[in-house]
């Protein structure tokens, strides 16, 4: 079997962009399928159950093509699937297999509907007893009650209400919902018994609105789809960020230090499980939430407690908090979860059959689960007192969200290893690269102007096949930004803004302003100066902050600046406060502008040298200072060559493995 080894880990921090989300991603394309005229989806996921959905579209006649990157143009039959006869492999996507039944029952064709064996096992009787109450014609090819399924022409009773049990999965509803527009007659759908994952539904009413189809609700039991109601494209639609991802993050960030920012989603998402973030803050994390983002960090004293929690609302983010349990002071008790046992695998009992591989003490009940943390040790004698049994190989049960959530785990502090990582290709396939890079290590070299720490740290990064960060240059591209659209340098608000859009990019050893080299400009007299000015507005700082944190990639990071160890990445592995003494440092300037075959005087770039060290040193937000916790390296008297040895020394004390591949 194939498997991936976590080394232990201590600290997270960074920003990930997410992909686009799952439900989402299914939902839209068959909205743009069965509507009427074209549909642009920017940003569709690209996964297992996405592409299972695309093929089964394709193969009931629906022309989709695939522009850049992830945009997709759909276009729409404008009602029922125009193929008539199809045989359709669904693999493991409830968001495909649930839908498309429903879709095609209402479609007037032969159809034959198959999955995974672990699909075969997944329920489906109370959406077939729903369709057929409607004059459906679906028969069951394995076992009663459960898919393959057959599909078969059949007289739709159309108008009236149909009922349909909303207590062991959402998709059901979801999927009746969906369909029924394809009738024309409106439809009444009442929910027996109790709804859960409500959430859920609420995308799929939202989505349905943006197709031109508003359903009224009464309550969470009964859903009107007026007659006449067909979907129209609304031409182009966005997809979120995966809302139910974004949870192994901002948990990577609550548990290990942070801050850890994820983009994509945030306060205004229509996904449910953004509430998530709610979880985290009352088990002690600090969240914070923009419109298009969350961030967390630990709890300011440390330590994550324990909660208890309705977990109807978060059904699939809340896995994330049993193993975040695993972290947290007391019994964490997760409540209401009985649709875990018919998902991708029976989650209860593979959640608490890991955990405790892990140490863990488990309770695991038919609709709850109760976690304690392995015991801690008051001497602390593994990472953050935590004593997790090392070594463990963690099952992933084909269910990609189990091998996210116990990627987690290595942040415990021991290795893990994680059975059958592929399986999260379902909704997110570079997952594990993602979360590699929140782990990343980062070097940090601080210090002021021409004293060569720019030369020492790109070789470095290149020693280490690290990336590379120069942090001053995202200040000179604002300057540069700025006088060449007039934008005074004491502009703060207006500066802020260039700083938060600003179109710079880094390629093959140049840097691009608006897709023109400005490689050499940024090095101006002018810009350098300038950039210095412009670095002293907090505005200006925080908006490059997210942009120098998302450098922090596997394997990882050499970042150098003014405040790359005191303030972007407190967290780095090393710190060093490169320096020489201002004579020296304007010698060297002196005899690069000579060389260049450039006019220079050492009084001047002396008097330019104090003036800016005084700004940098002097101004109230983020100011040149040696940490405490960082290496002096006085290069006065040393050779470029020498201080790149140093440095590398330092880091093979700390990062062993590193320095062995330089
Ligand atoms: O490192 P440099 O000379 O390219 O930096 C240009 C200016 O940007 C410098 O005057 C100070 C400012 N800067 C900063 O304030 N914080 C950083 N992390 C990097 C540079």
């Amino acid at each position: 079997m194939e498997y991936l080894d976590l080394a232990p880990a201590t600290h997270a921090a960074g920003t990930v962009r997410l992909p686009g989300s799952k439900s989402l991603s299914n939902r839209y394309l068959l909205l743009a399928a069965l509507a009427e005229g074209e549909t642009d989806i920017r940003d569709l996921l690209l996964s297992d159950d996405v592409e299972r959905m695309l093929e089964a579209l394709k193969a009931l006649g629906i022309d989709w093509r695939r522009g850049e990157r992830n945009d997709f143009r759909v276009r729409g039959a404008g009602g029922a699937f125009p193929v008539k006869q199809a045989e359709l492999f669904l693999g493991n996507a409830g968001t495909a297999f649930r839908p498309l039944t429903a879709a095609l029952a209402l479609s007037g064709g032969h159809y034959r509907l198959t999955g995974v064996p672990r699909m075969h096992e997944r329920p489906i009787g109370d959406l077939v007893d729903a369709l057929r109450r409607l004059g459906a014609d679906i028969r069951y090819l394995g076992n009663e009650g459960f898919p393959p399924l057959e599909i078969r022409p059949a007289a739709i009773r159309a108008g009236g209400r149909v009922a349909v049990r909303g207590e062991a999965s959402s998709q059901f509803l979801t999927a009746l919902l969906m369909a029924l527009p394809l009738t024309g007659a409106g439809a009444t759908v009442e929910v027996a018994g109790e709804l859960i994952s409500k959430p859920y539904i609420d995308i799929t009413l939202k989505l349905m609105a943006r197709f031109g189809v508003n359903v009224e609700r009464n309550g969470w039991r009964e859903f009107r789809i007026p007659a006449g109601a067909c979907y129209r494209s609304p031409g182009t639609v966005f997809v979120e960020g995966d809302a139910s991802a974004a949870s192994y993050f901002l948990a990577a960030g609550a548990i290990a230090g942070g801050p850890v920012r994820v983009e994509g989603v945030g306060r205004d998402s229509i996904q449910g499980d953004v509430r998530f973030a709610e979880a985290l803050q009352a088990m002690g994390a600090q969240v914070a939430l923009g419109p298009n983002w969350i961030e967390a960090a630990a709890p300011s004293g440390g330590r994550l407690k324990a909660i208890d929690l309705d977990c109807n609302h978060i059904p699939d983010a809340a896995m994330t908090l049993a193993v975040a349990a695993l972290f947290a002071e007391g019994t964490t008790r997760l409540t209401n979860i009985a649709s875990w046992r018919v998902k991708e695998t029976d989650r209860i009992a593979a959640m608490a059959t890991e955990l405790r591989k892990l140490g863990a003490t488990v309770e695991e009940g038919d609709d709850h689960i109760a976690v304690s943390m392995p015991r801690s040790e008051p001497s602390g004698a593994v990472s953050r007192g935590l004593t997790f049994t090392p070594g463990v190989a963690i099952d992933t049960y084909d269910d990609h969200r189990m091998a996210m959530c116990f990627s987690l785990a290595c942040l415990g502090g021991v290795p893990v290893r994680i059975n059958d990582p592929k399986c999260v290709n379902k909704t997110f396939p570079d997952y594990f690269d993602r979360f590699a890079d929140l782990l990343a290590p980062v070097i940090a070299i601080d210090g002021p102007s021409a004293s060569g720490k720019g030369t020492v740290a790109a070789l470095v990064a290149e020693q280490l096949g690290f990336h590379y960060l120069d942090s001053g240059a995202l200040y000179r591209l604002v300057a540069l930004a700025a006088l060449r659209t007039g934008v005074a340098l004491d502009d703060g608000e207006a500066l802020a803004r260039i700083a938060g859009t600003l179109p710079a990019t880094f390629e093959r050893g140049r840097i691009l302003l608006d897709g023109a080299d400005a490689t050499d400009a940024i090095r101006s007299e002018e810009c350098s100066a300038g950039s210095s000015r412009v670095a002293a507005f907090p505005a200006v700082r925080a908006a490059l902050l997210g942009r120098q944190r998302a450098y922090r990639q596997a394997p990882g990071l050499v970042a150098e600046g003014r405040d790359m160890g005191s303030v972007v990445f407190p967290d780095a592995c090393l710190k060093v406060f490169l320096t020489a003494t201002v004579e020296a440092r304007a010698g060297r300037r002196y005899k690069q502008l000579i060389d260049k075959g450039m006019s220079a005087s050492i009084g001047t770039l002396l008097q330019d040298l104090r003036e800016r060290d005084a700004r940098d040193s002097a101004r109230a937000v983020a100011p040149l200072q040696k940490c405490a916790d960082a290496e002096l390296l006085d290069t006065t008297a040393m050779t470029v060559d020498e201080a790149v040895a140093w440095v590398i020394e330092q880091v093979r004390q700390r990062l062993p493995q590193a320095a062995a591949r330089s």
